[in-house]
């Protein structure tokens, strides 16, 4: 595939087939993510991948930072149980969740760039999974600023920044391309 062919035309997935990646494919997605660029060549990412029952403990524990910062109420009232089960419905039934993580620096500068590189790396990874045919979803959520959610996971909130959580899998359908705005509207030539 080409590579101007991917980045126009791979999507957000939202909607995937209930069958898991092999993990051979999943490793060499993540290898040819590996070739992001990487300021010093820290090559910082690091990716806790959660399939099959590996997905229980980590979607319970999404559900109790929901409702740890009050997306859903606690007590769980009967709504909010619904709520739970429903949302834990749909987390399950996604093949894998790739957790994308890093080192936290505190020079501020240092972070941007490790942060920056993460980002190329996700980005290589969701293009190297089109040509695969496999899709992704690159989502940010509130639970992933949750010290509490950083600890049951194994890591450590002093140390540790969650990048992202990308949701994996074979798409069921592929949403049209909305398209860009023509780059004239953004572009700025300085020439004198
Ligand atoms: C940093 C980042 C965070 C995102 N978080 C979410 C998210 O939490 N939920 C979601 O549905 N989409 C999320 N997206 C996906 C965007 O909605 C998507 O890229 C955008 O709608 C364009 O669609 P496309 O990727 O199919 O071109 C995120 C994208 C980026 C870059």
């Amino acid at each position: 595939m080409d590579i101007v062919d991917a980045i126009e035309n791979r999507r957000s997935i939202r909607n995937f087939k209930r069958i898991n990646v092999a993990e051979d494919i999943l490793k060499e997605i993540f290898t040819y993510a590996s070739y992001a660029p990487s300021h010093y060549m820290t090559e910082s990412w690091q990716i806790k991948l959660y399939q099959d029952k590996g997905k229980e403990s980590f979607i319970d524990e999404i559900m109790l930072s929901y409702q740890r910062i009050g997306l859903v109420a606690s007590p769980l009232d009967e709504k909010s149980k619904k709520m739970i089960l429903s949302m834990t419905e749909f987390l399950m039934k996604i093949p894998h969740h790739a957790l994308i993580y890093f080192e936290k620096l505190d020079d501020p500068i240092r972070f941007e760039e490790e942060y920056a590189s993460i980002c190329a790396f996700i980005q290589n990874a969701q293009l190297v999974a089109w040509k695969y045919g496999v899709g992704m979803l690159w989502t940010i959520t509130p639970y992933m600023h949750d010290k509490d959610f950083i600890k049951a996971i194994d890591l450590e909130p002093t140390k540790h920044k969650i990048a992202a959580v990308m949701q994996i899998g074979y798409p069921e359908s592929i949403p049209p391309n909305k398209g860009r705005m023509p780059i004239d509207k953004k572009l700025e030539i300085i020439s004198d």
